[in-house]
């Protein structure tokens, strides 16, 4: 019904970052195309039943051809996607054409060469994703009565068959595929075990990846690092989208709030052994997928391991506890770190009793008119009840580093890595690990909090992925006001370092991993956690206003621009009779950068990289105005003009 009947499609997986950033966009992509706005993906019952809220088709030319599909055999729903924004979207039930792989498979072979082994299920799926996606875009081409402008948007290589067939098939369908990261890429960066487990299903997957590639009109990536990765392994030169957020209020109470949910965890886990200083305790964490060295979690070991010999031998109070958020083969908690919060209740319950009969015989007292004696406000049988507490939280072991019974114990490579280094969580550690294998939940019985808010309570998010196409943690963490480290390997890494001029100012600490040997990275990193134990509390604070920031920089509303113009751009080569495109200005955004904040000193000191200034003492008398300072800033910067993608 728009004036241009545009219509766009979607694909989607549900895995971590590639969910975030299809779930995220989906707002501001609605607001742009309203009700022509669709989502496609392969109907999956259980997502469903909770997210989707199917409904009748309101266009009359997409129930014509959901009908006529089903009529056909297919099972096609069409929904409400429960998220914000509320798209719609169309689900393919993948499972219900199955019969019909090997015909459809032999005219992919037919018409491209592409042949799909028989034992691949995954690259099987996405074949009949591709031809179900394909059908219905051709079937709703045919089912309008005038004829439509329809835009689809492919993500991934699991997505690419559809848009391969939209061109087989010559289809009027402008296309836009976005990679977000390639496939030989990922392999080749797990290291050895990955790929030779991988070698079987790489060669296909990749010419799917490829030809998708090579067929679409506009060609996106993530990230500027991406695009690097893309012209070289899919010899084609992309543009580039990304990102997501807008600016929160209340982050430093809400950091405050959300550490103290965090710290009620490490008082139970680390029952029998609280003989460090909570206030003076600093939490990092790493998340994401669990790929152990494309994640960076082995250099993140190593300088932990450097880190704690560091505290240790300068005497320092501060103490680390380090979370890794890593999904992994597990059969659920283990009973030592459940009984870590049962203790903690139970001390928690003690204390709350005594205190309440403490309360009554005080104002009975004062009742009276007198001041208590404060001997008889506690009898023998409080001290038994105390007394027993205590002893329940004697342990004869070191607080556990897992929180669950892992099911590749012996062979796990974090797990491994902590023995060989040591990081048993003694009391001379300065450095405590918990290692957390599962994504986390606000109704777990361990760790109460969902991501956003467990991310909240944390003082720093360490990312040094080696691997990382575009990485949603860190500009999560900066989103929230959380200081992080990324590297430039990382999309988030570059597209920082690009647009800031200062960055380890604003908490956005950038590790070298691309021009340094891994040791000399391992340092480095070693160094910006080193430093950034050093800050004071106010130092901290002030660091934090400054990340939150550079949200602004993160938000779709700049970065829904990337993914505006490319339409647009695909739309133009389609249907070059009725659109035209006019590139943006580049120079505009390519010039734009975050100027140093206004009181870090305009050559900052070499050993101490985090500017706020260091200080020895937590009440730090730095003469600092946040208020004058933000202003100022915000005098200088200019919202970053809108770049079009770079046609081929
Ligand atoms: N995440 C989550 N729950 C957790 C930990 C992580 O939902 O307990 C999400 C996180 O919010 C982020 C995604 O997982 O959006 C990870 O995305 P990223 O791009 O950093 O890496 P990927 O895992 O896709 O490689
Ligand atoms: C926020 C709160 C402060 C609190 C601080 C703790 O800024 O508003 O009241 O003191 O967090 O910061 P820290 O870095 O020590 O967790």
């Amino acid at each position: 019904d728009s004036p241009i009947r545009s219509m766009r499609v979607t694909s989607r997986t549900s895995v971590g970052g590639i969910y975030t950033v299809l779930q995220t966009k989906a707002k501001i992509t609605s607001d742009e195309w309203g009700e022509n706005y669709f989502l496609m993906g392969p109907y999956l019952e259980q997502n469903v039943r909770t997210q989707v809220e199917l409904i009748d088709p309101p266009h009359p030319a997409v129930r014509r051809t959901i009908d006529s599909m089903n009529a056909k055999g297919c099972k096609v729903y069409f929904g409400r996607w429960l998220i914000e924004g509320g798209p719609y979207v169309v689900l393919l039930d993948v499972g219900a054409t199955a019969w019909s792989l090997d015909r459809w498979k032999t005219e992919l072979w037919e018409s491209c060469a592409i042949g799909v082994p028989w034992y691949d299920r995954e690259a099987n799926d996405a074949v009949l994703f591709g031809f179900l996606a394909a059908w219905f875009l051709g079937e709703f081409v045919a089912q309008c009565e005038e004829k439509p402008f329809v835009i689809g948007h492919f993500h991934e290589w699991l997505a690419g068959v559809g848009l391969i067939l939209c061109r087989t098939r010559k289809l009027p369908v402008a296309t836009i595929f976005t990679t977000h990261a390639t496939l030989l890429g990922r392999y080749l960066c797990a290291g050895s075990v990955d790929f030779y487990n991988n070698l079987h299903a790489i060669y296909h997957r990749y010419c799917m990846e490829r030809a998708a590639v090579h067929c679409t009109h506009v060609f996106t990536t993530v990230s500027q690092i991406t695009a690097v990765e893309a012209e070289h392994l899919l010899k084609r030169k992309p543009g580039e989208g990304l990102g997501k957020f807008s600016a929160m209020h209340e982050f430093q109470n809400l950091h405050a709030q959300s550490k103290a949910h965090i710290q009620e965890f490490v008082r139970g886990h680390f029952y029998g052994h609280l003989d460090f200083n909570l206030d003076k305790t600093l939490f990092f964490f790493i998340a994401g997928r669990y790929e152990f060295s494309n994640k960076g979690a082995d250099i993140f070991l190593e300088a932990l391991a450097r880190l704690n010999y560091l505290l240790r031998v300068n005497g320092s109070q501060v103490t680390v506890v380090t979370f890794f958020i890593m999904p992994a083969r597990t059969n659920n908690f283990n009973v030592e770190s459940l009984k870590g919060q049962a203790v903690r209740k139970q001390l928690w319950d003690t204390a709350n009793a005594v205190k309440e009969k403490f309360g009554k015989k005080l104002y009975e007292s004062l009742l009276v008119g007198n001041l208590p004696d404060m001997n008889k406000m506690l009898d023998k049988e409080d001290f038994t009840m105390m007394k027993r507490a205590i002893f329940a939280t004697q342990r004869h072991s070191f607080p556990p580093v897992c929180t669950h019974n892992m099911l590749d114990d012996s062979t796990d490579p974090v797990l491994n890595t902590i023995r060989r280094l040591g990081l048993f969580n003694s009391s001379a550690d300065r450095v405590k690990v918990i290692f957390h294998p599962e994504f986390l939940s606000s109704t777990s019985p361990l760790l109460p909090v969902d991501y956003e808010e467990f991310v909240r309570g944390c003082h720093l998010g360490v990312f040094p992925s080696y691997y990382e196409p575009w990485g949603y943690t860190p500009a999560e963490c900066t989103v929230m006001g959380i200081p992080s480290i990324s590297t430039n390997l990382s999309g988030f890494g570059c597209f920082m370092e690009e647009h800031i001029a200062d960055p380890s100012a604003y908490g956005i600490y950038i590790l070298d991993r691309r021009f340094r040997a891994l040791d000399d990275s391992c340092t480095q990193l070693t160094s910006f956690l080193y430093s950034f134990c050093q800050q004071s509390r106010r130092q901290r604070i002030i660091q934090r206003n400054r990340t939150e920031r550079l949200s602004d920089l993160l938000d779709w509303k700049y970065l829904g621009r990337y993914y505006m113009s490319a339409r647009h751009l695909a739309l133009a080569k389609a249907f070059p009779d009725n659109f035209t495109y006019e590139p943006p200005e580049e120079t505009a955004a390519q010039g734009f950068r975050y100027p140093r904040p206004a009181s870090v000193p305009p050559s900052p000191s070499i050993s101490r990289h985090s500017s706020p200034h260091h200080s020895e003492t937590e009440e730090d008398d730095e003469r600092y105005d946040e208020e004058e300072e933000a202003e100022k800033d915000r005098r200088n910067i200019k919202p970053p003009a809108m770049t079009g993608p770079v046609p081929e």
